[in-house]
């Protein structure tokens, strides 16, 4: 599969698609927004450019996208006011791969634009200019020393491709029964993961160092684990029900074995070490701060619109999964029952435990260009 010609979050506002189901990573940025503002804020009172040029990388489509995007707004304009000085214009470089519903975003833009600016006389408008790039961010995307400021959640932790490894020279998984690194998984299987990881976050902060200016900031948020250990409660227990579901599927006859054993998702939960010998080993950006923070167990209120919390997690998991999944199994792939079958597997894994020992844990890396 060639993930940057593939993959896309569910496109358009209909009931699977990202922009209906997205709240938990809303959530998840929510929580650690106030870092986004404190880093944009430095970075503007050290600076105050003229132009300041802003990316959003794997900015999907859906109510998230331009969220941020209004919150680095409202920050510059409270600041400038506080230091009487008029706002820099803002350059707006929204990315994702080629097959997202960016069309959805551009279509939201007028709306958008006049509310940042309530009280605009007509024909006036904000100093903002937002265009799309589409493109692997595993690659360059933008002109030399175009950014001073690069945001990114819940993206970094898709890799480029499926390990190569994973495969024997036949072509048949190494993995069989799981989809991620899991209990029973080879140890050749974390190390091609970790192989591969190291690899795409080297080229991603290769990329950005051309592109973003001396002293300008990245805050990264994505998936990471929280030790060594591949295996957790976290990332790893998401897929392993997942694989969980898919075997039930197997045994009723709706799906082939042989295609299940096949499918390997291309994420990476990282550990703080390998993040941190990531930056160091590339050289051009400083960690500034590596926070990380996981849902409280209150976020997962047993129903919310009267739709179970497994019920949340298993949609939002289908408006991620859904393209890679339909490009392996085909379109006749019983989407319904495999995310019926993970939701209840969830909601019954959430009862039994404890929520908080189940819960992804989200980094946030703020990365300061040398
Ligand atoms: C779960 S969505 C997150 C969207 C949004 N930032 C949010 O917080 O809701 C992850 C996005 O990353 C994008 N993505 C994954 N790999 C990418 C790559 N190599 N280059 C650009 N975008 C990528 C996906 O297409 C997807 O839209």
């Amino acid at each position: 599969m060639d993930v940057q010609k593939v993959f896309h979050m569910t496109g358009g506002i209909g009931s699977t698609s990202y922009a209906k189901n997205s709240s938990l990573q809303k959530k998840g940025s929510d929580r650690v927004k106030h870092i986004i503002i404190e880093t944009v804020e430095e970075l503007y009172l050290a600076s105050t450019p003229k132009s300041l040029g802003i990316a959003d990388l794997g900015c999907s489509s859906g109510p998230n996208t331009l969220s941020i995007i209004r919150d680095i707004f409202e920050s510059i304009q409270k600041i400038s006011q506080k230091i009487h000085q008029p706002a820099s214009e803002l350059r707006v470089y929204l990315n994702d791969l080629p097959t997202n519903d960016f069309n959805s975003i551009f279509r939201a833009l007028p709306d958008f634009l006049m509310s940042l600016w309530p009280e605009t006389e007509p024909g006036s408008s904000p100093s903002i200019f937002m265009g799309a790039y589409p493109g692997s961010f595993y690659g360059r995307l933008f002109p030399n020393s175009s950014l001073h400021f690069v945001h990114s959640s819940y993206s970094l932790h898709w890799l480029s491709r499926v390990p190569p490894e994973l495969y024997d020279e036949e072509g048949k998984s190494i993995n069989k029964g799981c989809i991620y690194i899991c209990g029973s998984s080879p140890e050749e299987v974390a190390r091609a993961y970790y192989k591969q990881f190291r690899e795409d976050f080297w080229k991603f902060l290769r990329a950005r160092s051309a592109e973003v200016v001396a002293g300008g900031r990245m805050v990264l948020i994505f998936l990471g684990r929280r030790g060594p250990e591949h295996v957790d409660r976290g990332d790893s227990f998401l897929w392993e029900i997942l694989a969980r579901s898919f075997a039930i599927l197997v045994s009723k006859g709706e799906v082939e074995e042989e295609k299940v054993d096949s499918y390997e998702v291309p994420f990476y939960a990282a550990s703080r070490e390998e993040i941190e010998e990531g930056v160091r080993r590339e050289g051009s950006f400083e960690v500034e701060r590596l926070v990380v923070s996981a849902s409280e167990s209150g976020d997962r209120a047993e129903t919310e619109g009267g739709i179970s919390y497994g019920k949340r997690v298993a949609m939002a998991v289908r408006a991620i999964q859904e393209s890679i999944m339909t490009n392996h199994f085909g379109d006749s792939v019983p989407l319904e029952s495999l995310f019926d079958t993970y939701a209840s597997l969830l909601d019954q894994q959430f009862a039994i435990h404890h929520h908080h020992h189940i819960q992804p844990l989200t980094f946030v890396l703020v990365l300061r260009k040398l």
